[in-house]
């Protein structure tokens, strides 16, 4: 049936979230709907060598960057756990995994969204080689990138992806994320995603562990609810191209999540001084210049900065003379929107 170590390789990018999912409950099901847009540059690259096991358990190798690393292999040895329900094939390989970020390992750029949708989409793709399915199926292969990582489950559409389920959108589920990128405005199809590297700190307070404090936190029911109606708002911005009511948006966005960390119990804090300098910094040139430059964060320190394509090079000659300095090692991660997982 199949030849002895056998490879699959995709490439898949990470994706920045505009409306943000944050707190979770069951099986990785996030508590509101999220979207994001995908971007290209910064991705994981994984290959996956698997051969029919020789043991009564599966035996898993993980390589980062050509080091054996073990913890990562007990969570993908987790992972396939978890996964048996929508790939019971994965049980009967062993597997040699080799992955490969393209960011720098010390950026403080979390790998979970690229690296789960990259393993994911090798599975979905063994499944078409084992002859099982006759191509590769998305859904299924975001419904498992899900379980992995819930961010990974919208880093395998084009453009932009949406996760979870809400009403102003047909198709739309807890289980995966579904591509929006038709209705999506030409504008951005072509957004930047410049990420300045405050601090490549690892974080005080892991995502995971962010999202299961919501569950406590006073504001919760209020953000569930303000999450719903940003998901509405944001559906008619995305179609008209009005990028300054898509900055507000993100905006929002970024500052309620890192209020809700600093609310929680126990509050923490991820944003850094020199976070504020940028934000800061921002604000003031598209005050000046009027230019739709806007900022949004993740669960960290690091700014993600937004414009469309056509302000590129006035915006970008601000970021290198003002922002770059902030950055930690100069460095600053030049993305743009992309269109998913790549085979190769
Ligand atoms: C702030 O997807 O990393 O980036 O499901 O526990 O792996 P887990 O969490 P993760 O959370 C991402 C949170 C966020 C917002 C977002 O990407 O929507």
């Amino acid at each position: 049936m199949f030849l002895q170590n056998e490879v699959i390789k995709w490439a898949c990018p990470s994706n920045i979230a505009i409306i943000k999912y944050w707190g979770k409950h069951g099986v990785q099901l996030p508590r509101n709907a999220s979207i994001s847009l995908t971007l290209s540059k910064a991705r994981s690259e994984t290959g996956l060598y698997y051969s029919p096991k020789v043991e009564e358990k599966s035996k898993i190798d993980f390589y980062l960057d050509e080091v054996l690393n073990e913890s990562f292999a007990n969570k993908i040895v987790s992972f396939f756990d978890d996964i048996i329900h929508l790939y019971p094939f994965v049980k009967n390989f062993d597997y040699v995994i080799k992955s490969h970020n393209t960011f720098p390992h010390s950026s403080g750029i979390a790998s979970s969204a690229s690296g789960m949708g990259a393993l994911a989409m090798c599975i979905a793709e063994l499944e078409v080689a084992l002859g099982l399915s006759l191509k590769i199926d998305i859904q299924k292969a975001s419904h498992a990138a899900r379980i992995g990582s819930g961010s990974a489950c919208r880093s395998l559409l084009p453009v932009a992806g949406l996760w979870g389920e809400h009403c102003d959108y047909t198709n739309s589920s807890d289980l995966h994320a579904i591509s929006i990128a038709d209705e999506v405005h030409n504008v951005f199809h072509t957004y930047h995603d410049d990420i300045v590297i405050v601090s490549a700190k690892e974080k005080s307070v892991s995502s995971r562990a962010g999202h299961g404090l919501m569950e406590n936190n006073p504001f919760a029911t209020v953000r569930y609810t303000l999450a719903n109606n940003h998901m509405t708002s944001l559906k008619s911005i995305l179609q008209n191209g009005d990028v300054d009511a898509f900055g507000t948006l993100l905006e929002q966005e970024a500052m309620t999540l890192h209020a809700l960390m600093m609310c929680s119990a126990p509050s923490y804090i991820l944003i850094e001084p020199k976070t504020i300098e940028v934000i800061n910094l921002i604000r003031k040139y598209r005050a000046e210049s009027k230019d739709p430059l806007y900022f949004t964060l993740d669960a960290g320190p690091n700014v993600h900065m937004l414009y469309p394509h056509s302000y590129a090079e006035r915006i970008k000659s601000f970021i290198q003379s003002e922002i770059k300095p902030l950055a930690q090692s100069g460095l600053i991660i030049e993305d743009q929107v992309g269109e998913g997982p790549v085979k190769f």
